[in-house]
Parts: C-alpha cells; structure tokens; sequence
C-alpha cells in the first residue's frame, strides 16, 4: 500500500506544479505534506503558491507545506531533503518546458531534464532501499512511489490521422523532447533494474491558471490586451490536443493511488485545434470578456517564421488511463478557456510580476534560501 504522506514535489513553483499543489490541498482526503524542490528559475513563482504557504506552511509537526529552494541536480541537497522529510513519494515536474528555448538553448535542458531526473532517481533508490547497498528490485520498500511526469511530444509528430499510444516508439524532434524522451527512459530503467516503484505520465498540451506567458495561450491572451502582434508560427494549422491543468493533475493523482508500478499512462484532452482555429475562439472570448473589439484583436494576427522543426499534429489515446483508472476530463474546452481568461484578466499583477523579475525581490522577502 502506497503512503502518499509525505509528497516531494519537484518544480512546484512552475504551472502545473503549482495548479497540482493547490488542488491537492482543496480535496478533503488528502492530510499528507508537501515539500516543494524548487530552483525558482524564470518559470518558477512561489507566488502562485503565496495561499498555500499562508495556510499550510510554518515550521514544527503540523506545518503541511514546506518549500525548498534549490536544484534537482544537487545531490547533496536531495539526499538532505529525503531525510529531513522522510519522503516517500515524488511526483517530479521539474523541468525546463519551453520548446523555443529548447532551441535557442539546448544544454540547460539536458542538466535539468537529464542529470536532473537521474539524480532525483538515484536518490530515492538509495533512500528506499531495504537492504545492502546496490539491492535489486526485492530490495526496495513497497510502499514509496515514483511518479514522472512526461509529455506527449516524445512520441513525435503525427500526420493527418491517428493517435499516440503508450506503445507508439518514441521520435523526439526538439532538443525539449529528446530530454524528456531521455528521462522517460532513465525513470523505466529504474524500474526495470532495481525495482524502484515508478509511474509515468506523458499528457498533451495544459493550459489554465499560472502558466507562463511564453506559451501560445497566457502569450496570446497578454498580447490583445496590450494591443501587440499575435505570432502564428508557419501557417497556424499545426494542431495540439488541449488538456484543462486540473483535468491533468487529477489524472497525476489517480496514477499515483492506483496506476501500476511500471506501467507508463498517457493523458490528453481529446480536444484537438488547429493553432489559428484556436487563436479566434480565443480572440471571442478575451473580447467578450474584456469588452474588446473583436475585429480589432483579430487585425493584430501576425504570420511569422515558423518554429524549426515544428511537429504538425499530437493527438492522444488515453482510454488505458480510462479503462483501466475510471479518470476522465471534467472540463470542455470552452468552460476551461473561458475560466483561463478570465484568470488572465484578474492576475495582471501576477503577470506583471513573472514578466517584470519583480517577484524575485518578492522571494527575498519572503523566504530564507539556502
Ligand atoms: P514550467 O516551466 O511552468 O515549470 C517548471 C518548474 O520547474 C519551475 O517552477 C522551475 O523553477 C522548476 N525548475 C526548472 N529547473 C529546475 C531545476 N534544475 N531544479 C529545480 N527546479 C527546477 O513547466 P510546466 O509547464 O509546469 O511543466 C511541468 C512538467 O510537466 C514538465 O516536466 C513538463 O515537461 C511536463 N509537461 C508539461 C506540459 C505543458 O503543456 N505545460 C504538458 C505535458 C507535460
Ligand atoms: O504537448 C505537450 C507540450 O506542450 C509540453 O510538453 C511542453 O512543455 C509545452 O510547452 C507544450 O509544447 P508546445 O510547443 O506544443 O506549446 P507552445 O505553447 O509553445 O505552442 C503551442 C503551439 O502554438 C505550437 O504548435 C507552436 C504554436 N505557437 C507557439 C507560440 C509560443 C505559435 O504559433 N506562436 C507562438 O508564439
């Protein structure tokens, strides 16, 4: 039987870190901890979890949230926070996560993603083992858990029809996914060698609350309303299979009480758009919600180079996750889309903030790093 107590979150302060922090602490049988590892990097934001902290946070037995600034790639700091917390689960989203920059800068995509989720592994081997040094799979607790989070681009890119499976061979085009291809790869070899309790997850695209405005949807929603171009790469007809972030973490969730261990779980909206068909019902609803001229939004579409080795289509086949869990998405797109910008348009100090670095003598303020 899986503990789920004492929870490590890798990348906590990041998008979907942050989004799966605080639906955990909102469900009413979850009395574990967390302890979120974070480097805090552009990405990272312990703003978004400024609530959790407020509520949970604090030092002796009863704090239920503690963060940690620091590096997945330190082993030093790992090691002391499997002790300090007695950890017996991780669910790791550290990560670097942007395909553009994957481009512009591949090598801190290969520490992070790479060295990153090998030493988390290592670590928790070592901490979970039951026996001498270097045990094999009967050496291991049974109650820990491994969790890693993927994405569905590992698989590569789809034409017209057809969908990833888990058993579709992996095709990474980008140097992002060739480093989360490797780390898929790193996490089932733990499995497999030395019988290390490991889950993973490879989920198409998130949107929702908290995510970054270099992605296509915070970016376009922040450009119309500062009036600025709207960059469809190549001819805006590349399609992604849009998944609300709590209908992913949810997902997490359910693979982390009852997925099997070795076992790999895709996760999708089954919700596939054309980049362009997707950037007009955007401009509807960011118009109707912030009273805008829907026209005049739709002038500042803007045709640019496209992404080099842009894969055309992901699609997801998720009915494993279905059939064999119970899960399922509870948002449509629209009611995800509509509360997406509607979060957009309510936390423009948060974007201020993210884009500005201003949060980062926020971070000062308000925590002691190590
Ligand atoms: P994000 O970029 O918003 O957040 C990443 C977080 O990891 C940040 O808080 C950052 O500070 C932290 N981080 C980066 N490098 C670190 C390091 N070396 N040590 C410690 N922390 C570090 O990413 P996201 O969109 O929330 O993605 C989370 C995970 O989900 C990633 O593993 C990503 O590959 C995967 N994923 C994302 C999507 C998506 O659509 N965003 C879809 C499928 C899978
Ligand atoms: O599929 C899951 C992946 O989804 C995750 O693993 C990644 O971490 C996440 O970033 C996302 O990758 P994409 O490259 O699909 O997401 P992005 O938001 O960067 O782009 C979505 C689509 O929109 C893609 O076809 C490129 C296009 N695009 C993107 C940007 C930023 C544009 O046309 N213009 C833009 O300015």
């Amino acid at each position: 039987m899986r503990k789920l107590s004492s929870i490590l979150v890798t990348g906590g302060s990041g998008f979907i870190g942050s989004n799966f922090i605080h639906w955990l602490f909102a469900r009413s049988d979850f009395s574990g901890r967390v302890i979120n590892l974070d480097a805090l990097t552009y990405a990272g934001n312990p703003e978004s979890l400024a609530d959790i902290d407020a509520r949970f946070g604090g030092i002796g037995a009863t704090a239920r949230y503690a963060f940690v600034k620091g590096d997945i790639t330190d082993r030093g700091l790992v090691e002391k926070v499997f002790v300090d917390y007695d950890i017996d689960t991780v669910v790791h989203f550290a990560a670097e996560s942007h395909v553009d920059r994957s481009i512009l800068g591949p090598e801190a995509f290969i520490r992070t993603n790479v060295l990153g989720t090998y030493t988390l592994l290592d670590v928790a081997r070592k901490a979970w083992s039951v026996g001498a040094a270097g045990a094999a799979s009967n050496g291991v607790r049974g109650d820990v858990l491994f969790h890693h989070v993927s994405t569905d681009e590992v698989f590569g890119s789809l034409g017209d029809s057809g969908y990833f499976t888990e058993s579709t061979p992996y095709d990474p085009r980008s140097p992002y996914s060739a480093s989360k291809a490797s780390s898929d790869h790193l996490a089932k070899a733990y499995f497999h060698t030395y019988g290390l309790p490991v889950t993973v997850s490879n989920c198409s695209n998130n949107y929702g609350p908290y995510q970054f405005p270099e992605k296509l949807i915070p970016l376009m929603i922040l450009n119309m309303l500062e009036g600025k171009a709207l960059p469809v790469y190549g001819d805006g007809r590349n399609i992604r299979d849009w998944v609300y972030v709590e209908d992913h973490n949810e997902a997490v969730w359910t693979i982390m009480n009852r997925g099997r261990a070795g076992e790999t779980y895709n996760i999708g909206g089954e919700n596939e758009w054309e980049n362009i068909t997707l950037l007009r019902r955007l401009i509807a609803l960011v118009a109707e919600e912030s009273n805008r001229n829907p026209a005049s939004l739709e002038a500042l579409i803007t045709y640019v180079k496209d992404r080099p080795g842009h894969d055309r289509r992901y699609a997801i086949d998720c009915s494993k996750l279905k059939n064999e869990l119970g899960w399922k998405q509870h948002f449509t797109f629209d009611a995800g889309l509509r509360a997406t910008v509607r979060w957009y348009l309510d936390n423009q100090e948060w974007c201020s903030h993210v884009r500005s670095g201003e949060y980062r003598n926020w971070i000062e303020k308000n925590y002691i790093t190590r």
